[in-house]
């Protein structure tokens, strides 16, 4: 599986993501972490050059992601919430993704969608920003097995003190994962 953080800080993410690596990694359930954010990446400039070849002209960290995402079959995409939707930094990543657009390259992968924000889960809360990720899946082709929202996460540590969540959903993840 395919961990892709979409915070640049260490925080309530990023902590997640290390949270579901430590327990995958006991198990020996092969999962790897990447922060597009923390990365050399290109602003896609819409040349739809990929669109002819399915290859980007930029040369940059897009080309190792994209072939992460190729080995595996199950990518796990958590955001912050930022202003309602997901965040800026995978929206970029996203974008890059395109020369996947042509060849189908996301096709039948399957999305564990995570959210987690500050706010309640009633008002600019974490319910969009999984719906955000819920329209770039049906637009790439992927099905989404799982989603998990966390709230109530500000500082970049709160997301720990929800112990009990966090192990049922990595219960959920193994549960997906072998399926
Ligand atoms: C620019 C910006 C916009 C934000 N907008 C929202 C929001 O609309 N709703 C919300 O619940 N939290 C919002 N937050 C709070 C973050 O979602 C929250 O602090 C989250 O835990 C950050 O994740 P991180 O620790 O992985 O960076 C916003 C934070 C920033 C920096």
């Amino acid at each position: 599986m395919l961990i892709i953080v979409g915070s640049r800080r260490e925080g309530n993410s990023w902590n997640l993501a290390n949270e579901i690596k430590k327990e995958l990694d006991k198990e020996r359930i092969h999962n790897e972490i990447i922060t597009p954010g923390n990365q050399k990446i290109h602003l896609c400039t819409g040349c739809m050059d990929c669109d002819k070849n399915g290859v980007c002209d930029f040369t940059d960290d897009m080309k190792n992601n994209i072939e992460k995402i190729n080995n595996n079959e199950v990518i796990m995409i958590i955001t912050p919430v930022r202003w309602n939707i997901l965040s800026g930094d995978l929206k970029i990543f996203m974008d890059r993704l395109n020369p996947l657009y042509s060849t189908k390259g996301l096709n039948k992968k399957k999305l564990i969608a995570v959210a987690i924000g500050a706010q309640g889960k009633e008002k600019y809360g974490t319910e969009s920003a999984i719906n955000s990720l819920a329209s770039f899946a049906e637009s790439a082709g992927m099905e989404i097995i799982l989603t998990k929202e966390f709230n109530h996460c500000l500082n970049s540590k709160d997301i720990l003190q929800n112990e009990t969540e966090i192990n049922e959903f990595i219960q959920n993840i193994k549960t997906c994962i072998a399926q």
